[in-house]
């Protein structure tokens, strides 16, 4: 490299052990972390949705991102747990007189596939491509595997972004451009044979078999089900009429937005996470908007009345109306002027009506295989199936639960850090201790996100104060913390999901007392 492309851009003794610093290079800003002594530069974006890691919690050589809780190594820029997808810029250093000079930025965007590409005889298949199948064909290349990747999905899409489908793209801050999770080129370049416009129907686990529509079929070596769910329908008359939309895919959110173009107002049914996100979306845009749920408190069953009670206040404050308490009894009216009829007599008029009820695992396709249970697929730790050979992740696997037996979770994160824990085990290799659960939403202006389990407490204590928007919570299950959320606290929320992955909770008093600091407690592990 020409001296020229050296810039200093510190004095040594400025970057202290454990301690980042931002330096700026031109237009880059860039972090530089001194770890046993040695420093490192990586760019202080994190990948994912480009928040600045210097506000993240650093382990060791591992930055969490304070957002979505990515962990990225900080010495090499590689992404080790999602949601980020590709790796950050590293930048050459080199110490002279005490000070210290950067060079030009280093490391692709992604590892380049294994030079030896097709040297493996294997052909792994994955059906599905959203959060889980995407994450397993990512880690199964980042982990080396030159054989074949075969990813099929019914949708005529690559895979996207499908937290922001209720968030940013409905209110037009994100446009469809953005969905993407990568480039046209990333899956050719990566060998991943994406098979769009390909549903799968069936499986033969004996046979090492799936069936695609219209009668073609593929062998596997190993298989990845990541189906993820469909949308639970309204049982009302009129529910499947004109102007009546359901939400998880791409396409279902783009005709949400052309409803909402046309209309002034909208009746979201259903008060769960996408329903909110929903009706705050709709609402940013300038639509009046009402929700119609039964329960009484938004989010209660998952958070307790106090956080519900204080998200619903700021859907409130944004303008929503939330009818509560009662159910849609009867939907009626052409696409434009639609009328709810609710189990109250009350009747609401809008545009176009959102149905937010929750998902029911995508299993159709596995009927007579035996991996189906409680309409789920049951998997171990290491995301296996009953067949030898076949993995399940996502939304649809029902994982090990000491608390509950098994548990089923609808995140984006948990669905990428299985799909990347099944690659592991694909690979033949030890995925290390299970993940904890993370979770985040957005609406009114406000991130919730939550660690672990939340449901099922019996005791929540709390830092900070929920009415004012800045609080941790945590959930305790006779005695355990089981799992913590928080607004505006990110960064003791990563520290309680580092402490409940290696077993070491906080009692219900260190959360509680402000002094206690839980990063530190964290690092001590
Ligand atoms: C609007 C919206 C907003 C959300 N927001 C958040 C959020 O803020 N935070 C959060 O944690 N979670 C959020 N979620 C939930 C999150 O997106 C899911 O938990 C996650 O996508 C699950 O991943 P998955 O891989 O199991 O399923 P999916 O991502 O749904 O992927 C399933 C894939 O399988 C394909 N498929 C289905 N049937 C077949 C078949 N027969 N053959 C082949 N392919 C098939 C689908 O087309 C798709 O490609 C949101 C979900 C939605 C819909
Ligand atoms: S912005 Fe960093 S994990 Fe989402």
């Amino acid at each position: 490299m020409a001296d020229a492309a050296w810039k200093r851009v510190a004095a040594e003794a400025e970057v202290r052990e454990g301690e980042p610093v931002v330096v700026e290079v031109g237009t880059d800003k860039i972090l530089l972390v001194r770890i046993k002594g040695t420093i490192h530069a990586v760019n202080h974006e994190c990948p994912h949705y480009q928040e600045k890691l210097e506000k993240g919690v650093l382990f060791g050589t591992e930055i969490v991102c304070k957002s979505h809780f990515a962990r990225i190594d900080v010495t090499t820029g590689r992404v080790l747990s999602p949601p980020a997808y590709n790796d950050l810029p590293v930048y050459p250093v080199k110490i002279e007189n005490g000070e210290v000079w950067l060079g030009a930025s280093e490391n692709p965007k992604f590892p380049k596939p294994p030079a030896n590409l097709g040297s493996d005889p294997r052909l792994f298949v994955i059906v599905g491509a959203g959060a889980a199948g995407n994450a397993a064909a990512e880690f199964l290349r980042r982990g080396g595997f030159a054989g074949r990747i075969v990813m099929l999905t019914p949708e005529p899409d690559r895979p996207y972004d499908r937290p922001n489908l209720s968030k940013d793209f409905i209110t037009g801050k994100a446009g469809e451009d953005w969905l993407p999770l990568h480039g046209s080129k990333f899956y050719p370049a990566q060998g991943i044979e994406l098979m769009t416009g390909r549903r799968v129907v069936s499986l033969d686990p004996k046979k090492k078999t799936v069936g695609i529509e219209g009668g073609e079929s593929l062998s596997f070596d190993k298989l990845l089900i990541a189906t993820g769910g469909v949308p639970r329908r309204l049982p009302v008359p009129g529910a499947d009429g004109a102007g009546c939309h359901l939400l998880r895919s791409a396409a279902d959110a783009k005709a949400i937005v052309a409803s909402a173009a046309a209309a002034k107002s909208a009746v979201v049914i259903g008060a769960g996470f996408i329903g909110l996100e929903m009706a705050g979306s709709l609402r940013e845009k300038g639509l009046d908007v009402t929700i119609v749920a039964p329960e009484p408190v938004p989010l209660a069953h998952v958070f307790g009345d106090r956080i519900g009670a204080y998200m619903k206040s700021l859907l409130e404050g944004k303008g929503v109306t939330l009818l509560l308490g009662r159910t849609p009894k009867e939907i009626g009216g052409p696409a434009g002027a639609k009328t709810v009829t609710l189990s109250d007599g009350t009747t609401v008029k809008a545009g176009f009506v959102v149905i937010g009820l929750g998902i029911l695992p995508a299993v159709d396709w596995l009927s007579g295989t035996g991996l189906v249970e409680d309409g789920a697929v049951p998997v171990d730790e290491q995301m296996r199936t009953r067949a030898a050979d076949v993995f399940a992740a996502g939304d649809l696997a029902a994982v090990p639960d000491t608390e509950w037996g098994r548990r089923r979770v609808e995140h984006w994160i948990v669905a990428q850090r299985q799909g990347a824990r099944a690659a592991a085990v694909m690979l033949g290799r030890d995925p290390g201790v299970p993940e904890v659960d993370v979770f985040w939403t957005k609406f009114a202006g406000a991130s919730l996100k939550s660690v672990g389990s939340t449901r099922g407490h019996d005791q929540v204590v709390y830092r900070g104060s929920v009415e004012e928007g800045k609080f941790l919570a945590g959930f305790y299950r006779r005695g355990k913390l089981t799992g913590a959320a928080t607004l505006a606290m990110p960064q003791d929320l990563v520290a309680i999901e580092r402490l409940l992955r290696l077993g070491v909770p906080p009692r219900p008093e260190q959360i509680q007392d402000a002094g206690f600091d839980l990063v530190k407690a964290a690092r001590a592990v």
